[in-house]
């Protein structure tokens, strides 16, 4: 395999830049990470360790980590991985435009549609590509990060990517490579719309996918979802083995049936949960925009009511916890949802 066109800079160091950042360090890639003072400090004490669900385990040294508080000037990645949460986007590409020569690839593995968009706008100078995670990677204690679900990398199709896909083959992350990543994009929210759910609930993901009153309330939100892009003409990918216009009826199959159709998608780690969960438990700003506000977005464009991801956007905004509805059977009042 021909040498990796350079080094790659991860802008985000947290679940998934630690996690793919790792992933390429381990395999030959030199690898940059930009973060925040509270996870560079753990990796420089603990070094980077990175486990999975078959059970892998690898390990790079603090001492073979090359961190940064902020973009290093100089530098001149071949590839930049753009990984911080979406808040964060316009912030981050406008620090990366100011040290990164001009045309140098940034590639969102970003949740939500827009932030390309938003990382293009604050920096025009830099190329930013479209990107994809499947799988749930969850921050645990001295510098460890867990991949707790499966999938395969996506990403545009673009000549500045295709040299990359072997490096993330050989990193054991398969990246293919799509004409219209836009329609995986929103495959992928359809998924992500079960976040905030997730993170109402206070379950892990596998105990909150067992519950039903939690799947009717996600069959809901997909729901209106599927119907706003119709009225886009917007065609979702798919991403699990089940088509996205199916999801809502599975979903709200009785659980023991749910059970055994669904046991590819309930392969999941007991303890993980989605970051939204993380975010909304220790009062950081979440997701919930680019997500339900998202779907919001795009039905008031079309002319089509979103009252349920409304709803959802309003409730995970809830400051106090207390304020928020607690369980199953509340969420799914809350949301107008029927038994
Ligand atoms: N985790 C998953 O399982 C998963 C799976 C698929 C997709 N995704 C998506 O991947 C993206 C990243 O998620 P994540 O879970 O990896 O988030 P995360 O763990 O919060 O990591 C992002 C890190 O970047 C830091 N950061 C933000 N702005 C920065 C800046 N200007 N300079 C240096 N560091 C900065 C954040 O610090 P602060 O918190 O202080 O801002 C945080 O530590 C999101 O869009 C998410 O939806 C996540």
């Amino acid at each position: 395999m021909n040498p990796a066109p350079g080094p790659v800079l991860v802008m985000g160091a947290g679940s998934i830049g630690c996690y793919v950042g790792g992933c390429l360090q381990a395999s030959g890639v030199p690898v940059h990470l930009v973060g925040r003072p509270r996870v560079l400090q753990l990796l420089g004490v603990h070094g980077l360790t990175l486990t999975d669900l078959s059970g892998a385990r690898r390990h790079l040294a603090a001492a073979e980590l090359h961190l940064h508080d902020t973009p290093p000037a100089g530098l001149a990645p071949a590839l930049v991985l753009l990984c911080v949460k979406s808040g964060a986007t316009a912030a981050s590409a406008a620090q990366l435009a100011l040290c990164l020569p001009a045309g140098t690839p940034v590639l969102s593995l970003q949740n939500g549609v827009s932030n390309v968009d938003t990382a293009q706008q604050h920096a025009p100078r830099l190329r930013v590509l479209p990107g994809m995670v499947p799988f749930n990677v969850a921050e645990l204690p001295e510098g460890r990060f867990h991949r707790g679900t499966d999938g395969e990398l996506a990403a545009q199709d673009d000549p500045l990517l295709r040299p990359w896909a072997p490096r993330f083959q050989a990193a054991g992350l398969p990246l293919r490579l799509h004409a219209d990543l836009r329609a995986v994009q929103w495959g992928k929210l359809l998924l992500n719309l079960n976040n905030p759910v997730n993170a109402l609930s206070g379950l892990p993901l596998r105990a909150q996918l067992l519950d039903r009153n939690f799947r009717c309330c996600t069959a809901v939100l997909i729901e209106e979802t599927l119907a706003v892009l119709k009225a886009a003409g917007i065609e979702p990918r798919r991403i699990t083995p089940v088509a996205p216009r199916f999801l809502p009826t599975l979903l709200r199959m009785p659980t023991p049936v749910f059970r055994v159709l669904a046991s590819r998608m309930l392969r999941i780690d007991a303890q993980a949960r989605s970051s939204m969960a993380d975010d909304l438990r220790l009062g950081r700003v979440t997701e919930i925009d680019a997500l339900c506000g998202e779907v919001c977005r795009l039905g008031e464009q079309h002319g089509r009511a979103t009252p349920r991801n409304a709803r959802m956007v309003e409730l995970v905004g809830r400051h106090r916890p207390e304020a928020r509805p607690q369980g199953g059977e509340a969420l799914r009042r809350a949301l107008g949802v029927a038994a």
